[in-house]
């Protein structure tokens, strides 16, 4: 049984940073990081031209209360008025699509005029306490290329343990095969203060 959509507490503050749903204001901040094809080069799609762009925005702008499997949240993450990043909880189930979302994937994107300062962790802590408190999770998980570095360190940050690497499970954009690194936090870990 899937329960029906749940609002999240929006938006967020953190120390530094304001994580609230995506608007449509937002395309050409988004769109300032996501042509870069540095900052796409592990994501799961090619630096973005303009009708890319638009559909891209259009998904985040209506991702605000995910309620199935497949369904996602999407957020902004603002550093003083600025748009510097954003980050995308999508739900899937342990058993097929009919059940209740109990497993749930992280995912961030930042500008690399941002980088270094910790954002993308303090914005991604957030999200965590943020996804076990609002909803009936069991799990988070993060898959990513282990090539990207800087998101396996994430992970690490955010107290993730490293569970798998699987070999070349994934179609490059070169027509190869990449690996797929996985980590995860189980909610009694975040319960009991692992999550970083
Ligand atoms: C993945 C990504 C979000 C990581 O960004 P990042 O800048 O490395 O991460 P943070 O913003 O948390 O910054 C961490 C760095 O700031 C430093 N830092 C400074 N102040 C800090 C603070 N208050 N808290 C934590 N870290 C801090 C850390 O030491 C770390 O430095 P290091 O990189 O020299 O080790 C970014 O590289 C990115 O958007 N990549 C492109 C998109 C992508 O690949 N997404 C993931 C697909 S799986």
């Amino acid at each position: 049984m899937t329960p029906g959509p749940i609002t999240p507490p929006l938006p967020l503050r953190t120390e530094r940073l304001l994580l609230r749903t995506v608007v449509a204001e937002d395309r050409a901040a988004i769109g300032a990081y996501c042509a870069d094809p540095e900052v796409t080069r592990y994501l799961p799609f090619p630096a973005l031209d303009d009708q890319a762009l638009t559909q891209r925005v259009d998904r985040l702008v209506a991702a605000t209360a995910p309620a199935a499997v497949g369904e996602f949240l999407a957020l902004a993450v603002e550093h003083e008025g600025v748009l510097v990043g954003d980050l995308m909880l999508r739900f899937s189930a342990a058993h097929g699509p009919d059940e209740a979302p109990s497993i749930a994937e992280l995912g961030w994107v930042f500008g690399p005029g941002y980088a270094g300062r910790g954002f993308a962790t303090e914005a991604a802590r957030a999200l965590v306490d943020l996804a076990f408190s609002t909803y009936p999770l069991h799990r988070l998980m993060a898959q990513l290329d282990p090539r990207n570095t800087r998101s396996a360190a994430l992970c690490e940050r955010l107290g993730m343990t490293h569970e798998a690497h699987t070999r070349e499970d994934y179609p490059d954009r070169e027509g190869g095969w990449s690996d797929t690194a996985v980590y995860g936090l189980l909610r009694r870990e975040w319960e009991s203060g692992r999550a970083g």
